[in-house]
């Protein structure tokens, strides 16, 4: 058995239980190292520049896989060119009541409404500083307590803190789980914590890059509101998208009606939509991280194609298990072969040109 296959099996066997359960138990055996592939032979037509740093392949693990910054580098021996991490908050918190992590296997979707659960920026930082040494790309994003009651402020902490110890930053301002949290996409709040984190990046000292994750569920003003923070505070991106609150329409799953943010398959055309208009809005001047309904190398393409420097992915994994990047980056080099590219970065926005 090729272990590929051997790890497709674990996912089928993962798939048949709870899925938080079968989370931990991921995570657990990344944590032992009981799950470590052999060989991974990323094409090097797939190493690219983006944020200032070099990766290995422009796709990486999403964020809330990783939520205490534990399997970073176990992860990374999959093949992903980074992983992002958390959401970290200030504080320890326990998230929603379970159930709230749901299969919708014939939609290839899941909906979740974690909450933010994690262990805190403490233990993040710990754990970060722990695996500083091993090489590879780490993002920490970080977003408010539910019972924040400055958030900019709790924010800018974590941002201090994880500056010398991730590779770039990630502001969180798009879960649907943290009541409150999307309104910081408007202008005036989103101003506010923009600031409030770069100035706090700035006193740690660290060039660290910072780039803020947004909802799919904008309409037209709102990503031009974004457009405009990113541009006038010199933020570094913009990791597009989260999870929607919407695109039930069509669903099949027994789970479709779970409240929560919606992910895979379903979420792929309009996460891309909103990354092109993010393109465009931001003259192609800030670095985009395209993520939603990726599960193969056309779909990371689209993304690229689309105006992102960088992928993630997600809900894909749970339904392929870790052998899907290796056939994502084979497909993803053919495919920018085919059409004549020599790197990723020369196909980046090439299907929407800025104003
Ligand atoms: C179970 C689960 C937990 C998530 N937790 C977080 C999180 O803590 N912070 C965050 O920014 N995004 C979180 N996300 C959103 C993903 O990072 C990603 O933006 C989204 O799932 C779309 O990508 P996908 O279709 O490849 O899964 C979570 C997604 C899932 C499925």
């Amino acid at each position: 058995m090729r272990l590929a296959d051997f790890f497709d099996l674990g996912a089928r066997v993962l798939r048949s239980l709870d899925p938080e359960t079968a989370h931990k138990i991921t995570i657990s055996a990344l944590k032992t190292g009981l799950a470590r592939p052999l060989e991974q032979t990323t094409p090097s037509s797939l190493a690219t520049k983006a944020l200032g740093l070099k990766f290995s392949s422009p796709l990486g693990l999403a964020a809330g896989y990783d939520k205490n910054a534990e399997v970073a580098n176990g992860f990374l021996r999959f093949g992903v060119g980074f992983v992002e991490v958390g959401t970290i908050t200030l504080r320890p918190q326990a998230g929603n009541p379970k159930p709230r992590l749901f299969r919708l296997a014939s939609d290839r979707a899941v909906i979740n409404r974690m909450g933010f659960n994690n262990k805190g920026l403490h233990a993040a930082a710990y754990r970060l500083a722990k695996r500083n040494k091993v090489p590879g790309i780490v993002a920490a994003n970080i977003g408010p307590n539910r019972d924040s009651q400055d958030a900019p402020a709790d924010c800018a902490q974590c941002a201090r803190t994880l500056a010398p110890l991730a590779d770039f930053l990630v502001v969180n301002v798009s879960s649907p789980n943290t009541p409150g949290l999307r309104e910081m996409q408007n202008a005036e709040p989103l101003d506010e914590l923009v600031q409030a984190v770069l100035g706090a990046r700035d006193e740690s000292g660290w060039p660290t890059p910072v780039v803020v994750k947004i909802a799919p569920d904008l309409d037209p003003s709102g990503c031009e509101a974004i457009a405009r923070v990113v541009l006038d505070r010199s933020v570094d991106g913009l990791v597009v998208s989260n999870t929607s609150t919407g695109l039930r329409d069509g669903l099949t799953g027994t789970n479709a009606g779970e409240a929560g943010g919606l992910s895979g398959d379903p979420l792929f055309a309009l996460s891309t939509q909103v990354l092109a208009d993010m393109y465009r809005l931001t003259e192609g001047r800030v670095t985009l991280i395209g993520v939603g309904g990726i599960s193969s190398g056309a779909d990371a393409y689209a993304k690229i194609r689309a105006g992102a420097s960088l992928t993630e992915l997600y809900t894909a994994l749970v339904y392929n298990g870790p052998g899907l990047i290796q056939r994502i980056h084979n497909e993803l080099a053919e495919l920018l072969k085919q059409d004549g590219f020599s790197s990723v970065a020369e196909a980046v926005g090439t299907a929407s040109q800025p104003q």
